[in-house]
């Protein structure tokens, strides 16, 4: 593991918690620049923040502190001590979370009240009563400082001693992790990391690869991220062409892979440049299938900027587009060089995209590791690099063992037969994640029905679920008419119903010894009403 000198360390925190001693001396240890949010304010608008309060409005402070994440967010390698205040706006989360580490520190009330006791210049405690102001407040900010993915709690603690933990913090989640991947034709690695797509240029260099490349991405993405790729390929002097295609499913087909060779061409890509893909799966599959085929196949590297694609889509070597008559019918085997993987781009992504990555990493946990499944139990929504590292794993060891998809890799449908049902019957208005959701349940519950896994582990999957915003149960189709659907689509290619069926946590089997009768009690007790 290297440490990334890149990312921010941002430190927040109910007022008393020491944010900004805390920042200070992480800073001092680490040779970097720290700023203190507060005392920027302070310094540029001319004033103490009780009299900025009081002569200008809270309002004029909290536009102060949204212009400053701003800008804060675009700058590399600070410690950052905010006010207690600034990131409880989701926005000012997403925009400093771009850029680094987010770390709350927490404290109990009465050491607060203790630490404050003599503050003159908390306007917010300018009242009789602090206790109940401070209660308050806390319950007013906690949910959104419970947002913030790490937490530590500073009771009880000595200011180094937090700050040695919020270093070990930044040490393990600013690392970059590397997973090797076998293929017939020798390898790759998948690197995870907060910061990755600013070094793009760099790994790509040290990866062996020159010259010309190709950038394909869309304008979501790219407006977003590509500068900061560019800027970092044109540093390790490769020449990219950032090359565009328009955003969403619908374009995943051949005609846009044409008009990617089109663009290949004018941006004078020959054997020896690379395609890189910075976007999400359906980038991934588009730039990956162009890569395959352009004179007869040039290097890939995948930088995937969803849940999915990270943890899924950009692993195993699948690349493929639609086709009129089905989803990813025309296709090729193309392992990418690397996959670079830096969750920093996630803090732009929607919500329903997130819930639907996040169905991918609990199916990861649930075809192969049951810890990654106790992690998510226990640690909720927050998304540490270990756990993004432990669901690529899963993914990794499925298409290590079963490269061609040949066998194995039809653990990863687990969901599939009944979600794919689900998704045509909803003309793809339910979203893949959902789908995929309801499907674990109904996959679950048939395994229950025939036996072959205990009832906990439903329970324990539609918790998890429910707890990430996913479905569990779907309404509006009879029972009958999702069995036609997964039948139907099935005999149209001539091949049995497959099921994927949990037996534990961690651990799947697959059958088509699952009778009609059996589908249809399960989908009449997963039917809502
Ligand atoms: N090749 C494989 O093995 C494999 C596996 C699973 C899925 N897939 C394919 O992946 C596709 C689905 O991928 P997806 O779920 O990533 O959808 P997607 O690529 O359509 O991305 C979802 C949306 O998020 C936007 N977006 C992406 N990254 C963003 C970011 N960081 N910030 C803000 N917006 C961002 C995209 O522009 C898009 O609008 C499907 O086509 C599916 O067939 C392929």
């Amino acid at each position: 593991m290297e440490v990334s000198e890149w990312a921010n360390v941002v430190i927040t925190g109910f007022m008393g918690t020491g944010k900004s001693e805390v920042g200070l001396e992480v800073a001092r240890r680490l040779g970097r620049e720290f700023v203190d949010m507060d005392a920027l304010i302070e310094q540029r608008v001319g004033m103490a923040i009780p009299e900025i309060f009081a002569k200008r409005g809270e309002g004029f402070f909290r536009q102060q502190e949204r212009e400053l994440c701003q800008e804060l967010a675009e700058r590399r390698g600070l410690v950052i001590a905010t006010g207690g205040g600034a990131l409880i706006p989701v926005e000012n989360r997403r925009v400093l979370g771009k850029s680094g580490l987010l770390v709350c520190l927490t404290c109990d009330v009465r050491e607060i009240l203790r630490r404050l006791a003599q503050a003159e210049d908390r306007p917010l405690l300018d009242v009789a009563d602090r206790r109940e102001r401070i209660a308050t407040l806390l319950a007013e900010r906690r949910e959104a400082y419970s947002r913030i993915p790490h937490q530590i709690d500073a009771t009880g603690l000595t200011v180094e001693e937090v700050a040695e933990r919020v270093i070990k913090l930044l040490k393990s989640e600013a690392a970059v992790e590397r997973i090797a991947v076998r293929t017939p034709t020798g390898g790759y690695e998948v690197h995870l990391g907060r910061g990755l797509l600013a070094r793009v240029g760099e790994l790509a260099f040290q990866q062996g690869l020159r010259g010309r490349v190709a950038l394909v991405t869309n304008p979501t993405v790219g407006d977003l991220y590509a500068p900061t790729v560019v800027v970092s390929l044109q540093k390790a002097g490769f020449e990219p062409t950032i090359c565009q295609v328009p955003d969403g499913e619908a374009y995943k087909t051949l005609d846009t892979v044409r008009s990617l060779y089109d663009q290949f061409i004018e941006g004078g890509l020959d054997r020896y440049g690379a395609v890189l893909a910075l976007g999400g799966g359906v980038i991934g599959d588009l730039a990956g299938f162009a890569a395959a085929t352009y004179m007869r196949g040039v290097p890939l590297v995948q930088l995937p900027t969803t849940l999915l694609a990270m943890v899924d889509a950009s692993i195993g070597g699948k690349v493929a587009v639609d086709h009129p008559q089905g989803k990813n019918l025309i296709g090729a085997f193309k392992q990418p060089e690397m996959v670079l993987v830096d969750p920093l781009a996630l803090a732009t992504l929607d919500e329903a995209e997130m819930r639907s990555g996040w169905a991918e990493v609990i199916k990861a946990g649930v075809i192969g590791s049951p810890n990654l499944f106790k992690h998510l139990e226990g640690r909720g929504d927050k998304l540490l690099l270990s756990t993004l590292a432990e669901a690529v794993r899963v993914k990794v060891a499925v298409v290590e063992e079963d490269p061609y998809e040949r066998g194995r890799r039809a653990v990863l449908n687990l969901g599939h037969t009944f979600g794919h049902a689900l998704e045509v019957l909803s003309g793809f208005t339910l979203r893949h994640g959902e789908a995929v959701s309801v499907g674990m349940m109904a996959a679950t519950r048939t395994a229950v029905a025939l036996g072959l896994c205990d009832e906990t582990v439903e329970g324990r999957l539609a918790a998890i679920l429910q707890r990430f915003g996913l479905p569990t149960h779907y309404e509006g189709y009879e029972p009958r008419e999702v069995w036609e659907a997964m039948a139907t689509d099935k005999k149209r290619r001539g091949k049995k119903l497959r099921f994927v069926l949990p037996r534990a946590i961690g651990q799947v089997v697959v059958t088509d010894e699952v009778s009609k009768a059996t589908v249809l009690e399960v989908l009449e007790k997963l039917r809502e009403r």
